[in-house]
């Protein structure tokens, strides 16, 4: 696909936390199509590699849960592509439990990788960034709307929403974006989810109108991504501050949020 000069990302260096699979990878894959030098960030190591190998990127292993790891990540990606001038943090997960079940290492679980990592990450790249980088946040439409089964999952997004604004009014010379992200199937997302209780859900979240007709392609909603960043890069005087990346057309029963 032809792009315009203004989203070129040649020279350019950017980090996705997240980029081994599903949106994160398909953020990854059109950043390196623009031209601009990538590490990608995950647990699974072969997984990852074969995604970095399949994009052109450099791999870096790591565990978001793990301080120690955020900062180690961080520095071996920009030992890798230098200092960074986009970073997305797309790592993201959830249990599929109601809330009458939740322990509390499913809480942790939950927020440690949709939010703690999230701040630990900004923290380490702080001393990293180039001029007018933007650092991206990945999060869902659905913020402020649970779903049976997700509520940690929605209570972590809107939490890491109001981390973004924070880090934005402790550091206003970043630009910290918010992406929220609608129905994308063929991630691994839901890999863990347990069939039982998905189909015990299901009927909730149709009650209450969350579910879109249609759904996105992981490419698809990461490549518009990954565009929206680098036409960001070439405008510094322009903050964004959240984006919404969904498929058309209307949510099923409820009407849409103010
Ligand atoms: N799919 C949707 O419909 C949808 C909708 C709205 C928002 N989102 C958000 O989009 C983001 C990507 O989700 P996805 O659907 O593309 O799922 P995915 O395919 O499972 O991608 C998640 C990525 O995060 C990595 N990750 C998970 N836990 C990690 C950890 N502790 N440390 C380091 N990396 C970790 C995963 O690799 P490893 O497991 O190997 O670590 C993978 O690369 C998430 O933030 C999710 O909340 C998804």
């Amino acid at each position: 696909m032809s792009t315009s000069g203004l989203e070129q990302l040649a020279g350019r260096h950017a980090l996705v936390v997240g980029g081994s699979s599903g949106i994160g990878l398909g953020i990854a894959r059109r950043l390196t199509a623009l031209g601009a030098d990538v590490a990608i960030s995950a647990r699974r190591a072969e997984l990852l590699a074969n995604a970095a190998g399949a994009i052109g990127a450099t791999a870096v292993v790591g565990d978001v849960r793990n301080e120690a790891d955020c900062q180690r990540i961080v520095a071996e990606a920009v030992a890798a592509v230098g200092a960074l001038d986009i970073v997305v943090y797309a790592a993201g997960t959830s249990v599929l439990r109601t809330l009458d079940t939740m322990n509390a290492d499913d809480w942790r679980y939950v927020l440690e990788t949709n939010l703690i990592g999230a701040s630990l990450i900004t923290r380490a790249v702080l001393g990293h960034l180039r001029q007018h980088a933007v650092v991206g946040y990945v999060s869902s439409e659905t913020v402020g709307r649970p779903r049976a089964g997700l509520v940690a999952y929605a209570a972590s997004k809107i939490a890491l929403e109001e981390m973004a604004r924070g880090w934005r009014i402790e550091h206003p010379d970043t630009r910290f974006a918010v992406l929220g992200v609608g129905q994308t199937i063929g991630t691994d997302f839901a890999r863990d989810f347990d069939a039982d209780t998905f189909t015990a859900v299901w009927p909730s979240w149709l009650a209450h109108g969350e579910m879109r007709a249609d759904h996105m392609e992981p490419n698809d909603v990461g490549a518009t991504i990954a565009e929206s960043i680098a036409v960001a890069v070439a405008h510094p005087a322009v903050d964004i501050d959240r984006m919404t990346f969904r498929s058309p057309g209307p949510v099923a029963g409820l009407a849409e949020p103010a």
